[in-house]
C-alpha cells in the first residue's frame, strides 16, 4: 500500500520514554524500574488514550509483560464517546513470541492484541495465542520487518502509534526513519551502570552520522525536578545514510 508520495503507508509514530538524567531507561538489573513521577504517569495515560495503538519490543514484552491499557475510567469513557475502542491496540514486536498466555499483555483489559513475530515462534504457541484472540503476523526473515508491520497497522486503521520502548526497538525504528517525534521524561536521578539500557540501543551511529533532532518544546514536568523534552525527527533523505 503506497501513499500519494509513492511511499509505504505508515501511521504517525512517536516514541515516549522515561530516562534518568544519565540517559538510562532502567538499571543494569533490567527489571523495569519506575522512572516516571505520578504526574508523568498521568501524561503517559493521556498519550495512550490519544493513540490508536501502543507498541513495545520483544524484551520489554517478555520480561515485563506490560498491560498497555488505559487505567483511567474517565479516559476510557472519553474514547468510547469518540467512537473508539476503550483501549488502543496492544502491539508486540518479538522474534520468539513466548509470552505468557495468562499474562497482562494477553489478558488485561479489552483490547485488540497484535503480535509481529518470526518463524522462531512455534506453531503451537501461535495457535495458542490466536485461540485467545491475538492476531499474529509472521515475518519471513529472522527479524520482524518493521516497514511491513507499519503497513499492516495502517491497514487496520492505526493513524497514531505510540512506541513505549525498549531501546533496541527504539533504535531500529529511528535508524529506519520510521519515527516522527520523540518525547522524553527526564527524571532528576542517576542510575549509572555500564550495561543499564539507554533510550536507543542497537549498533549505534558514528559521530558524523548521528541522527539530528529538532527541539519542539521543553517543559517542567513535576515538583521532583522532572523535565519533558519533545523533539521532532526530521525526515531522513535517501542520500543521508545514517547507517554505519
Ligand atoms: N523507561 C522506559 O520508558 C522504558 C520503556 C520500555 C522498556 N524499558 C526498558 O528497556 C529494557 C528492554 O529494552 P531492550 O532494548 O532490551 O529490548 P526491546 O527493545 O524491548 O526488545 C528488543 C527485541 O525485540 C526483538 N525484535 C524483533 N524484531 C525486531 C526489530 N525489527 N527491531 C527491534 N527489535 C526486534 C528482538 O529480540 P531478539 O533479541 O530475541 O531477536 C530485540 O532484541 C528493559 O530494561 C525495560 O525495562 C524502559
Amino acid at each position: 500500500m503506497l501513499n500519494e508520495d509513492g511511499l509505504t503507508m505508515r501511521p504517525f509514530v512517536f516514541i515516549n520514554v522515561a530516562v534518568t538524567a544519565d540517559g538510562k531507561m532502567d538499571t543494569s538489573e533490567r527489571k523495569g524500574s519506575a522512572i516516571s513521577s505520578p504526574e508523568d504517569n498521568e501524561r503517559v495515560q493521556q498519550l495512550r488514550s490519544e493513540s490508536d495503538a501502543v507498541m513495545v519490543g520483544g524484551h520489554t514484552l517478555l520480561d515485563e509483560d506490560p498491560k498497555l491499557t488505559i487505567k483511567s475510567n474517565r479516559l476510557r469513557l472519553e474514547r468510547k464517546a469518540r467512537g473508539l475502542p476503550e483501549n488502543p491496540i496492544k502491539v508486540g514486536v518479538v522474534t520468539k513470541a513466548d509470552l505468557r498466555l495468562d499474562g497482562n499483555f494477553m489478558m488485561d483489559g479489552t483490547a485488540r492484541r497484535v503480535i509481529f513475530t518470526t518463524s522462531k515462534t512455534s506453531p503451537e504457541q501461535i495457535k495458542a495465542l490466536e485461540a485467545l484472540g491475538a492476531e499474529v503476523y509472521i515475518s519471513d526473515s529472522s527479524r520482524v520487518d518493521l516497514v511491513s508491520a507499519f503497513e499492516t497497522l495502517s491497514g487496520m486503521g492505526v493513524h497514531r502509534l505510540m512506541v513505549e520502548g525498549g531501546g533496541t526497538l527504539n533504535f531500529e525504528l529511528l535508524r529506519q526513519g520510521l519515527v516522527d517525534e520523540l518525547m522524553i521524561y527526564l527524571a532528576a536521578k542517576i542510575f549509572g551502570g555500564q550495561t543499564a539500557p539507554t533510550l536507543a540501543e542497537g549498533k549505534g551511529y558514528f559521530d558524523f552520522s548521528a541522527l539530528k533532532l529538532e527541539l519542539l518544546n521543553v517543559q517542567k514536568a513535576d515538583d521532583r525536578g522532572g523535565v519533558l523534552l519533545h523533539y521532532k525527527i526530521p525526515k531522513i533523505k535517501k542520500e543521508d545514510n545514517h547507517d554505519n
